[in-house]
C-alpha cells in the first residue's frame, strides 16, 4: 500500500492510498462516519460507510476519538467542483485511542492555551503560523545566500553585553567567571566579516526585559547580518530587499496558511520597495503633529510606531537617531550627535521588526564610546582589535523573527509565533 502525505492526494485520485495522522474532528450518523484527519502536511475528510466496510472496521471507526492517532486506507476522490479531496475508507488502524482532549471547541483564554501549548501547537491556526515561520526562515537563508552571505554561528554564552547591560540574563560560569546569555550575535559576526566579507547568524537570543507587551519575549530568534564595505544607505537597501523577498515567498507558498489565519493579504501584496524613509527628528515632528507627547530624544513607544505608519502601506525606516539613546557601537554622522542607524517599522501597527546600523570602525572613537558607556574594557579588547587590523566601513542589522512572522501572519501577540514562548511571567511548558 502506498503511504502518502495529504499534500500529495491530488496525485492519487482514484487510487488506493494510506494516510497516517490524527483525527481532529468527527461526527457519525449511525451509518456513515466522517473523520476530519490531519497528518501535519494538511487536512482531509475521511468517510467510513458502514455498508461498505467490515463490522470490525466500522467498530474501530466508532471507537476513534478526537486526537486519536490512526492509519487509514482507502480510495482518494475529488470533490466534483471544489479543490477538496476525500478518503473513502476501507480500513482503519487505531494506533492510539486518545483520552478526552482538553482543548475543546469552546473559547479558551490565552493562559489556558499557553499552559496547553504542547497540545495547542496542533490547532490549525497554530499549525499555520509555524508553517509561515518556516517559510520566513528559509526565505531569509535563501535571500542571504543569493547575496553571497554565509551563515556563521555566534556564541550564546558570552562574557559581555551587546545591547546594554540592563537586560542581561546572568549565569554562574563554573565559579570562575560570570557569563551572560547573548542578546545578539552582532559583535561576533563583525569579527567574521574580516574573514568572509558577508555573514549572518540565526539563533535564539535572550533579553531580561521587564516589558509585558505583545511584542516582547525574553527568548526570541534573531537573524543578524553583517557586511564589510557596506555603509548606512546600502545597509537599508539590503534590509528592504530582504523583507520584500520574504513577504513575496510567503504569499506564494503559504496561501492556505494565510487563509486559515484569515490574514487579509492585500496589505502584504503592497510590500514593495521603496519603503518610507524619515529621520528620527522628522518622525518626532510628525508624531507631535499627530498628537503624541514624544520628546526630541525619546525612543518610540508602541503607540508612536503605530501612529507613524498609520497611513503607510509600506514599512518605514526611521533613521539617524540621537546617538545618546542608541548602542555604543554605532557610527555617528559628521555632526557627532546622530547615529547612522535605522529601525524598520512594519505597517498595520506591528512595530519595529529590524534594528540596524553602520558600525564605528575607528579604534580611538570606539574606545571612547566603550568608556563613555562604562563597559568593561577588558571584555571588549578583542572587539577593538577588529579596528586595528584592516578596519573597514561596515554595517549590519538584526531581524526579530517573531516580530516579522507576527506581522506577516497578522498575529496580535508574538507569543503565538514561537513554539514555546518565554515571557517575563512564563517559562512553562
Ligand atoms: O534592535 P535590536 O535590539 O538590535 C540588535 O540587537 C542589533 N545588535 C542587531 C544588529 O544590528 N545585528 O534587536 C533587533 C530586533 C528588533 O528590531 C526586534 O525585531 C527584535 O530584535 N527584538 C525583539 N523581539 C522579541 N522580543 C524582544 N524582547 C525583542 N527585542 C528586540
Ligand atoms: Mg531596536
Amino acid at each position: 500500500m502506498t503511504k502518502i502525505t495529504i499534500t500529495r492526494v491530488a496525485e492519487f485520485i482514484g487510487s488506493e492510498a494510506q494516510i497516517q495522522g490524527w483525527v481532529y474532528n468527527l461526527r457519525s450518523s449511525g451509518s456513515i462516519c466522517f473523520l476530519q484527519v490531519r497528518d501535519g502536511s494538511g487536512f482531509i475528510q475521511a468517510i467510513v460507510n458502514k455498508s461498505s466496510v467490515s463490522a470490525e472496521v466500522w467498530q474501530r471507526a466508532e471507537q476513534a476519538t478526537i486526537e486519536s492517532s490512526v492509519v487509514l486506507t482507502g480510495q482518494i476522490s475529488k470533490h466534483p467542483k471544489k479543490e477538496e479531496y476525500e478518503l473513502q475508507v476501507s480500513d482503519i488502524k487505531l494506533v492510539q485511542v486518545a483520552e478526552e482532549y482538553p482543548i475543546g471547541k469552546k473559547e479558551h483564554g490565552p493562559d489556558f492555551l499557553l499552559d496547553m501549548r504542547h497540545l495547542w501547537l496542533r490547532a490549525p491556526s497554530q499549525w499555520a503560523i509555524q508553517r509561515v515561520r518556516n517559510t520566513v526562515i528559509n526565505g531569509i537563508y535563501e535571500f542571504l545566500n543569493q547575496q553571497d552571505y554565509i551563515k556563521i554561528d555566534s556564541p550564546i554564552l558570552t562574557p559581555n553585553a551587546c545591547e546594554g547591560t540592563t537586560e542581561l540574563f546572568e549565569i554562574n560560569y563554573f565559579d570562575w567567571a560570570k557569563a551572560y546569555l547573548s542578546q545578539s550575535g552582532q559583535l561576533y559576526i563583525e569579527a567574521a566579516i574580516f574573514a568572509h566579507g558577508r555573514v549572518f547568524d540565526f539563533g535564539p537570543v535572550f533579553r531580561a526585559e521587564k516589558s509585558k507587551t505583545r511584542r516582547h519575549l525574553t527568548e526570541f530568534w534573531m537573524m543578524d547580518a553583517e557586511a564589510a564595505f557596506v555603509e548606512h544607505q546600502e545597509n537599508m537597501k539590503i534590509q528592504e530587499n530582504l523583507i520584500c523577498f520574504v513577504v513575496e515567498k510567503v504569499l506564494s507558498q503559504n496561501q492556505k496558511e494565510l487563509a486559515i489565519l484569515e490574514r487579509d493579504i492585500e496589505p502584504l501584496k503592497k510590500i514593495q520597495a521603496p519603503f518610507g524613509r524619515m529621520t528620527h527628528a522628522e518622525a518626532v515632528k510628525k508624531l507631535q503633529g499627530l498628537g503624541s507627547d514624544i520628546k526630541d530624544s525619546d525612543d518610540f513607544g508602541a503607540d508612536d510606531e503605530t501612529l507613524l505608519t498609520k497611513d503607510s502601506g509600506v514599512p518605514i525606516f526611521v533613521e539617524k537617531w540621537p546617538a545618546e539613546i542608541k548602542a555604543f557601537y554605532m557610527k555617528r554622522d559628521q555632526s557627532g550627535t546622530v547615529a547612522l542607524c535605522d529601525d524598520l517599522i512594519a505597517p498595520e501597527g506591528f512595530g519595529e521588526v529590524i534594528g540596524g546600523s553602520q558600525r564605528e570602525d575607528d579604534y580611538d572613537i570606539l574606545l571612547k564610546r566603550i568608556k563613555e558607556h562604562k563597559l568593561p574594557l577588558e571584555e571588549f579588547q578583542w572587539y577593538l582589535d577588529l579596528r586595528k587590523y584592516g578596519s573597514v566601513p561596515h554595517s549590519g542589522f538584526g531581524i526579530g523573527l517573531e516580530r516579522l512572522v507576527g506581522w506577516i501572519c497578522g498575529t496580535h501577540h508574538i507569543r503565538e509565533t514561537i513554539p514555546f514562548p518565554r515571557m517575563i511571567n512564563r517559562i512553562r511548558p
